[in-house]
This record gives structure tokens, C-alpha cells and sequence, in this order.
């Protein structure tokens, strides 16, 4: 029977991604029905809401999605209808796993960490206002169920994956308030998982001890804002945002989508690295019980970057998105 999965390709890069990974799924013989949806700017124009009804309805009925990016106007129009989505389904734990792929630079040697972010509230609330002309005030909302929730969702992800420590991330020295809350959650879970080692480093260090020993890090758990920014920095230490894959978690519904946007620099052009929405693919494909493909899919790519040496141009190659995905698609038949 085949497994019917909403899928929403996005805006920039997120429709030439997302049609590189349909392809490859269906080369390696995954039974996949996407119901397609727009979002966004394409979805304001057509049905006077960036994110409508039909979409969160789908994806609450089918329980699983594949997504691409989605463009958010800055400083004005719409609210994100990414950061809308985490919340209206619930979607409380970002996952992103950070590694190393054979055959790509490795500026910062062999990496493999994972980033655990919170992924409803912090400044991410959207509560603004403008107090009187010239001040505004942005509202930081962390409350402890939130708190508890991700902490134990990090440990028990921890302890799963036989991974040794968690690494709360925190500026608690300044928000003691706030960050004091999230930082106290994390203690009190910590202390039902002896097994796991528990470090506790404030921001600004633990940005820097990134670049100069990534090495260190294991499981990285963070507030919203923190994680937002430094997963794109841990991208950095792999070789960029077309590398890393992600999911956004909750109870009963999983949305997968990579770390990047949508790349209006090179949306169009054929250029767009697909590895991260394909990771984001194959996190999919394990949540859904098919881990066997998933290797295969991995196998294949990991050949395709370190034997074929092909590569897109964030990479350092000359390959379009087309050519990567064929060379994929030629090792899964190989
Ligand atoms: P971005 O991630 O779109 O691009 C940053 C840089 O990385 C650009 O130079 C881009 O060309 C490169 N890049 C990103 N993905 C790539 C890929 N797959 N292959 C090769 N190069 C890649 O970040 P930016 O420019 O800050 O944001 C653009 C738009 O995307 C904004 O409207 C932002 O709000 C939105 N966005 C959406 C996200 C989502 O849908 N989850 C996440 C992050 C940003």
C-alpha cells in the first residue's frame, strides 16, 4: 500500500528540491501518493491566505510531509508561514542533524552533532508593538511546559541514539528570567537520564567554541532564536545549507524540511544543491519504518560525492541540480 504524504514543494529553490527528491524516492521504489499543496505568497494570491485550511488539513489527516521552503517578507506582509506552521500543528521539536558527507570539504574535519531546537515560542511568538514612536517592544514568551517538553524530547533522543551528551545553550546570565526558566527545565529533566552527560556553555562561547572545536559537541539543545541561528552555523562547519536535513516534531505529526530558504540568489537557475531536502527525505523515510531505502538512497548519494565526484557549485562543482540528481539516480540502478 502506498504511503500518501502532503507534500508542499515551496517558493525559490523549494520547486526544483523538491522535484529532484520525488524523483529519487520513486527510483528506489518507495510507494508514495503526494497530495501537493501551495503555501505562501502563490497561496496569498490564489486564495487570500498564505497558509490555508486545505494544507493544515492534509497534513493533520496524513500525519507526515515533505516541505519545502517558503519565502517570509521582511520587515512587512505576512507573517512565516513556516513559523506559522510549527505552531498551528503543534510542531515543537526541530530536529537537524549535522554531518559530515564523504567527498565534500571539510574545512572543519569529520562533524556529526545534532541540533534539538524548541520551536513554538521564545521571540518567535510574533508578540509586537510599537510602546510610543521609536520604541518598540518584541515579547520573549518561554514558558516551562514548552521547556520540559523539548529537554525531554533532547534526552530521549539522546538516549536512543546512544549519543553521550546534551548541551544546553543559553544566555541565563542576562535573561536570568527567562532563560533561568528554560536552563531549570533542562536540569530537572537531566537529572532522570544519569546516563547522559549534561554541559551547560551561554551563547556567544558556545558559537565560538563551534568553530574551534565542533569536535566537543554531541546533542546541542536550544531555545528558539539560539537554535534558529546556530544551525546554520553548524551547517557551515559541513559544507553549508544545502547539506543539512531537518524535521519538525510533534506528538502525532512530522513535517520534514531542510535548514535552508529559498535561495532567491539561485532559485531558477538549475543550481540549487537537493542533498538537504533529500536528508530531510530519507529522515522521512526512517520515521516511516523504511530504513532500508534510506540506506540505499544514502549509499548512493554518498558515491555520487566521494567515487563519481560530482558536486553542485556550493560544494565547489559544476553540476546542476539535474545533472546531481541523475548521477543519484544512476547509482540507485547501478
Ligand atoms: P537561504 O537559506 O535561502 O540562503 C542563504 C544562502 O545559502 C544563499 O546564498 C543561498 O544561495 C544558499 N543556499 C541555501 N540553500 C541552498 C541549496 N540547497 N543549495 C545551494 N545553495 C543554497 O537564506 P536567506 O537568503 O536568509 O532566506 C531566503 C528566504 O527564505 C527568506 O524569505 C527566509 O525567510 C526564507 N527562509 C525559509 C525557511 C523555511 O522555509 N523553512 C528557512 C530559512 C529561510
Amino acid at each position: 500500500m502506498a504511503y500518501t504524504i502532503t507534500l508542499i514543494p515551496g517558493d525559490g529553490i523549494g520547486p526544483e528540491v523538491s522535484a529532484a527528491v520525488v524523483r529519487i524516492l520513486a527510483a528506489a521504489g518507495v510507494p508514495i501518493q503526494w497530495e501537493e499543496h501551495i503555501a505562501g505568497a502563490q497561496a496569498l494570491n490564489r486564495y487570500g491566505d498564505p497558509l490555508p485550511f486545505a494544507v493544515l488539513e492534509s497534513i493533520e489527516r496524513n500525519r507526515v510531509a515533505l516541505k519545502g521552503p517558503i519565502t517570509t517578507p521582511i520587515g512587512e506582509g505576512f507573517a512565516s508561514v513556516n513559523v506559522r506552521l510549527r505552531k498551528e500543528l503543534d510542531l515543537y521539536a526541530n530536529l537537524r542533524p549535522v554531518r559530515s558527507l564523504p567527498g565534500t570539504p571539510m574545512r572543519f574535519g569529520s562533524i556529526d552533532l545534532v541540533v534539538v531546537r524548541e520551536n513554538t515560542e521564545d521571540l518567535y511568538s510574533g508578540l509586537e508593538h510599537i510602546v510610543v514612536p521609536g520604541v518598540v517592544e518584541s515579547l520573549k514568551i518561554i514558558t516551562e511546559r514548552a521547556s520540559m517538553r523539548i529537554a525531554r524530547f533532547a534526552f530521549e533522543y539522546a538516549r536512543r541514539e546512544n549519543r553521550r551528551k546534551v548541551t544546553v545553550v543559553h544566555k541565563a546570565n542576562i535573561m536570568k528570567l527567562s532563560d533561568g526558566l528554560f536552563l531549570d527545565c533542562v536540569r530537572r529533566v537531566a537529572r532522570e537520564y544519569p546516563e547522559i552527560e549534561i554541559e551547560e556553555k551561554i551563547v556567544d562561547n558556545a558559537c565560538m567554541q563551534l568553530v574551534m572545536n565542533p569536535q566537543q559537541f554531541d546533542v546541542l539543545l536550544l531555545e528558539n532564536l539560539y537554535g534558529d541561528i546556530i544551525s546554520d552555523l553548524a551547517a557551515g562547519l559541513v559544507g553549508g545549507l544545502g547539506v543539512v536535513g531537518g524535521a519538525n516534531l510533534g506528538d502525532t505529526i512530522a513535517v520534514f524540511e531542510a535548514v535552508h530558504g529559498s535561495a532567491p540568489d539561485i532559485a531558477g537557475k538549475n543550481m540549487a544543491n537537493p542533498t538537504a531536502m533529500l536528508l530531510s527525505a530519507l529522515m522521512m523515510l526512517r520515521h516511516l519504518g523504511e530504513a532500508e531505502a534510506a540506506d540505499r538512497i544514502y549509499a548512493a548519494l554518498c558515491r555520487v560525492l566521494a567515487e563519481r565526484q560530482i558536486r553542485t557549485r556550493d560544494l565547489g562543482g559544476t553540476a546542476t541540480t539535474t545533472e546531481f540528481t541523475e548521477a543519484i539516480l544512476a547509482e540507485l540502478e547501478a
